[in-house]
């Protein structure tokens, strides 16, 4: 019997689990592939974490290293100690990670320093914006991956344009879209619009975290006051990050009874959420691929993307935090000013299996 290829794979923060459960389901159905899970606990509230293996059937991680919050310098230098010693006793054939948080290239360091190949997942996406801390470890860790795999044609432009050899760089489809194909029909039996007295396509979903948006006093306050306006002619759904509602606290600001905060809620509550929604405004990356895929209209609270196919394909709009350009597409939404977006080249629900096949074939020692 052949020994199986040892992935190691990591998870850290909410949206690396949606990305690495398809993975999971993939290398599991080869049947010769030893899957390894690794949790840096970057993210380890219930709801940000454990929440999201049980709803995505996500094998229990092998280890977790319980690194926990901190500044970037702390967390990041946090994971690579821990994770260090954790692979030096395990000894993956590869290591896999996801993504662009901080235990992405924390990892992808401590491997590639120990001459263990590096695989990334989700490679090549650029916003151009080094003050967003995903930008700058995207960057660091495409710098220093073995095999890229890649969502989008603009992944691909990115790569070349950095000098990144070609035969590197794989276009694969989007493994987040794999697993919301997958989860649709469970998520539709969510009962979270009942719990919430919603009608569907009667209400928005809104999400916000980034520190550039909710941590600067002045951006949230003019971002509030847009959405507080939008939520004089509609419902928004607002579950809420913790560090968002710090900053809700912090700063005073008032939430009128239309914008219904929540804690922050499991996966497939979210996808009907957002499957049912007549409009999302998000400043995540992960969510505008979701509306697209779901054709929601998307407003993003930011002033770029690195994800520009989510505006190509007709889903995605980039508003800033300008508060009339905000209300102003928000309404011609509620007006029905929107076409049904096109579907982007391979978000078809097979990504991971492209992605561990073609590991596979690349280090299988036979
Ligand atoms: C991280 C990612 C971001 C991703 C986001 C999704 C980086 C650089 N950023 O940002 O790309 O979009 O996750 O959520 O890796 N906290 C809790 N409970 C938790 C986790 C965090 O209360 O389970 C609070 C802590 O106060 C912590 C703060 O949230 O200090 C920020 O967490 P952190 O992981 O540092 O960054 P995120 O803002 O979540």
């Amino acid at each position: 019997m052949k020994k199986p290829l040892h992935i190691c794979a990591i998870v850290g923060a909410r949206p690396n689990f949606m990305k690495i459960a398809p993975l999971a389901w993939a290398a599991e159905k080869r049947g010769d592939v030893f899957f390894e899970i690794v949790h840096t606990g970057q993210h380890y509230d219930k709801n940000m974490s454990d929440l999201f293996f049980d709803e995505l059937e996500i094998p229990e991680p092998h280890a977790n290293l319980g690194v926990g919050s901190g500044s970037h310098a702390v967390q990041t230098a946090e994971v690579m100690v821990r994770f260090e010693k954790h692979i030096q006793d395990s000894k993956p054939d590869v290591l896999l990670v996801v993504g662009d948080v901080n235990s992405t290239i924390a990892c992808a360091m401590v491997a590639s320093k120990l001459h263990i190949p590096v695989v990334h997942v989700e490679a090549g996406l650029r916003s151009f914006d080094r003050r967003m801390p995903e930008e700058v470890n995207r960057v660091l860790t495409d710098c220093i991956s073995d095999m890229l795999f890649v969502t989008e044609q603009s992944g691909i432009d990115n790569l070349k344009a950095e000098g990144v050899d070609d035969a590197k760089v794989h276009f694969v489809g989007n493994v987040m879209i794999d697993t919301l194909l997958r989860s649709k029909a469970k998520a539709d039996k969510s009962e979270i619009l009942r719990g919430l007295d919603l009608e569907e396509k009667f209400y928005g979903v809104l999400t916000l975290h980034r520190p550039s948006n909710v941590d600067d006093r002045q951006n949230f306050t003019a971002i509030w006051g847009a959405l507080c306006r939008i939520a004089e002619d509609a419902t928004l759904v607002f579950p809420v990050h913790p560090r968002t509602r710090a900053r809700i606290a912090e700063f005073g600001l008032t939430v009128p009874d239309s914008i219904k905060l929540l804690e922050p809620i499991g996966y497939l509550d979210f996808l009907k959420l957002q499957s049912s929604a007549g409009m999302i405004l998000t400043d995540s990356g992960g969510i505008q691929e979701e509306a697209t895929i779901l054709g929601v209209p998307c407003l993003t609270l930011r002033e770029n993307t690195e994800r520009p196919v989510t505006i190509a394909v007709g889903c995605n709009t980039l508003v800033g935090v300008d508060p009339e350009l905000i209300k102003e597409k928000a309404l011609a939404i509620v007006r029905g000013e929107t076409e049904k977006p096109d579907v982007p080249q391979y978000w078809d629900g097979r990504a991971a299996e492209r992605i561990i096949d073609t590991i596979a074939q690349a280090l299988r020692k036979d």
